[in-house]
């Protein structure tokens, strides 16, 4: 998956919102960093962007200071406590989203001028609007989040279709949130890989579940990062084996 001399990209991504996208984000981001990777995670739910307040921290400057301002992308990188490095974006700028499509190929462009990372992650929006597809086709690789929800399944359906039937992505990633459990998180994935082999010449690799826990919810609270919080628990255990399931070096 590595482009030579390039720092490899995988987007998080789903169909529908409210899945975990952020949330895996980060905590996959710390586990990988924990295990000595330089790894670097971009904010890229535009206008809605909110990987900072999940983290604690009030960025001085963001992605709209590269593309509108003078600031340089390596300008606006700052450390987190999960030990990688975030590139932060704007909230709450409605009009962001669309002045950003203006823009795309010049992000895009900046995202993958950086490199001497070892994996850079995309937490992107939801749904298939055109930047977050766009997003999705600048990275090597989709993880696409689902979970027991059937909107959230027909969602990530449109995704996947799209992916492939308007980008040729037939190979795409899986991981299942807020499952009860190791099982469910298999039988959710067999839905949806099985309506991908009915329908779509696609390739749905599971890289594993994370189980519905309050441990999540109470650590966002807290702007802690809940495998850090709770570094025994399973939670840590489900991202520690994604971790191991993602084609890294
Ligand atoms: N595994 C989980 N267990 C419990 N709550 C969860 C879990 N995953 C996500 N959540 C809840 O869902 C909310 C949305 O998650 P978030 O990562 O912001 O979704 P997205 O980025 O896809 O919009 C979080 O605030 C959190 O409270
Ligand atoms: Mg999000």
């Amino acid at each position: 998956m590595t482009r030579s001399g390039k720092s490899p990209v995988i987007s998080i991504t789903s169909g529908k919102g409210g899945v975990g996208k952020t949330l895996i984000a980060c905590n996959l981001a710390t586990i990988l960093a924990g295990q000595g990777r330089k790894i670097l995670v971009a904010d890229c739910d535009l206008g809605l962007a909110n990987i900072d307040i999940m983290l604690g921290l009030r960025p001085r400057r963001n992605l709209k200071d590269v593309i509108y301002g003078d600031a340089d992308i390596r300008d606006i990188v700052i450390p987190t406590k999960g030990g990688f490095d975030l590139i932060p974006a704007s909230s709450g700028v409605r009009e962001m989203a669309q002045l950003i499509l203006e823009r795309i190929d010049v992000i895009k462009a900046k995202i993958r001028s950086l490199r001497n990372y070892d994996l850079i992650l995309l937490d992107t929006g939801a749904g298939i609007s055109e930047v977050v597809l766009q997003f999705n086709l600048l990275a090597d690789r989709n993880i696409v989040v689902i979970n027991r929800e059937l909107t959230s399944l027909t969602d990530a359906y449109a995704m996947i279709k799209t992916m492939y039937q308007v980008f040729d992505r037939d190979s795409l990633d899986i991981i299942v949130n807020s499952a009860a459990g190791e099982e469910e998180g298999r039988e959710i994935f067999g839905r949806i890989s099985s309506i991908c082999k009915k329908f779509l010449n696609v390739r749905l690799t599971y890289l594993g579940h994370v189980l519905q826990d309050p441990v999540i919810p109470k650590s966002i609270l807290k702007q802690e990062i809940a495998v850090l919080a709770s570094p025994r628990s399973k939670i840590a255990a489900n991202f520690a084996q994604i971790a191991r399931a993602l084609p890294l070096k």
